[in-house]
């Protein structure tokens, strides 16, 4: 079995976590509303993935709903010591599968309960609010009132430390002054970085940054140059871009979503892929960096 441990580990709250870790968006059903299309391969991903050595785990009651949250626990619980699960709130889903923003005290109280009982746990390890936005991109606005409404929860015990998705850098500074932000998870890859910044900045605050859609999301990433490096270094294009978002800053942790458990291990066997300097300067070039 792949060892993850040369991609290294990053503080994730109290715990130091592998930066390889696994997003288990993709087992909920096709728009990520209902059941999984194979229930037996999903309960096998999570566990190969914590067999495998990932001890963090991103979800969200939301993912079905309740349908990813509810898989994990039935893989996993009792879970072992050490495994991070993260999970995210601010949003609901309609029954027509679309997500709607859920962001009162009441909303977010509501899902919190519901994280705590599927996934079977008294207090979650961490929790992001996941601010609406502009969908995959954030827009700036006040987010004061639910962090803090996440804080209070917080100091009863419910949650154990907090987080932030789909937001900006002077977003961030605001939730700081109501709580200890320990991630921020935004859209983030080899061809879409808007945040090179914000992730040098927190890389120098110590934060951790968790990419979303790290393989590009629904369509994954493409490119000519991508497969060519990949070509070079005898390895798929997807687990090359892994490889970058590992060495472009030591405080991203890695959520890539697979349902599938070939994928999976293709994607654990990343964390032991070295690009040489030459591959990163091609690579940068997809992303019209020269950083
Ligand atoms: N905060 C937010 O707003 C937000 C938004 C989106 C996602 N997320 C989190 O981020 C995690 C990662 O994002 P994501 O799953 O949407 O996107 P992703 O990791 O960028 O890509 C997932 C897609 O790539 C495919 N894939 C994965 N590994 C592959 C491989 N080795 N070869 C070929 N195809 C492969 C998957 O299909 P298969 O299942 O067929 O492998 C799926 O279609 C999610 O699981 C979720 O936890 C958060």
């Amino acid at each position: 079995m792949t060892d993850i441990t040369p991609a290294g580990a990053f503080p994730l709250g109290d715990r130091s976590v592998n930066r390889m870790g696994y997003g288990a968006m993709q087992l909920a059903g096709p728009g990520v509303f209902g059941p999984p299309k194979d229930r037996g391969a999903a309960l096998a991903v999570l566990r190969e993935a914590v067999s495998g050595g990932v001890d963090h785990i991103d979800t969200s009651d939301y993912y079905g709903p309740h349908v990813t949250n509810r898989l994990i626990r039935e893989a996993l619980h009792p879970y072992p010591a050490g495994l991070t699960i993260v999970t995210k709130v601010g949003a609901v889903r309609g029954d027509d599968a679309s997500w709607k923003p859920a962001l009162t005290s009441a909303d977010l109280t509501r899902a919190v309960h519901d994280n705590l009982s599927n996934l079977g746990v008294e207090a979650l390890d961490v929790v992001n609010l996941r601010v609406m936005g502009a969908v995959h991109g954030p827009s700036e606005g006040s987010i004061e009132a639910p962090f803090a409404a996440l804080a209070e929860l917080q100091r009863r015990g419910l949650i154990r430390h907090l987080g932030l998705s789909n937001v900006t850098s002077a977003q961030i500074a605001q939730a700081r002054g109501v709580a200890k932000v320990v991630c921020v998870q935004n859209q983030y890859n080899l061809a879409h970085r808007d945040d090179d910044a914000l992730v040098d900045e927190l890389a120098g605050a110590g934060v951790a940054y968790v990419p979303f859609f790290p393989l590009g999301g629904f369509t994954p990433l493409q490119s000519g140059a991508l497969s060519e490096v990949a070509a070079e270094l005898g390895a798929s294009p997807l687990q090359v871009a892994l490889a970058w978002l590992l060495q472009r800053a030591p405080n991203i942790l890695l959520i890539p979503g697979t349902a599938s458990l070939i994928h999976l291990r293709e994607n654990l066997a990343a964390a032991a892929l070295e690009l040489p300097g030459e591959a990163v300067v091609k690579l940068n070039a997809i992303g019209g960096s020269e950083a």
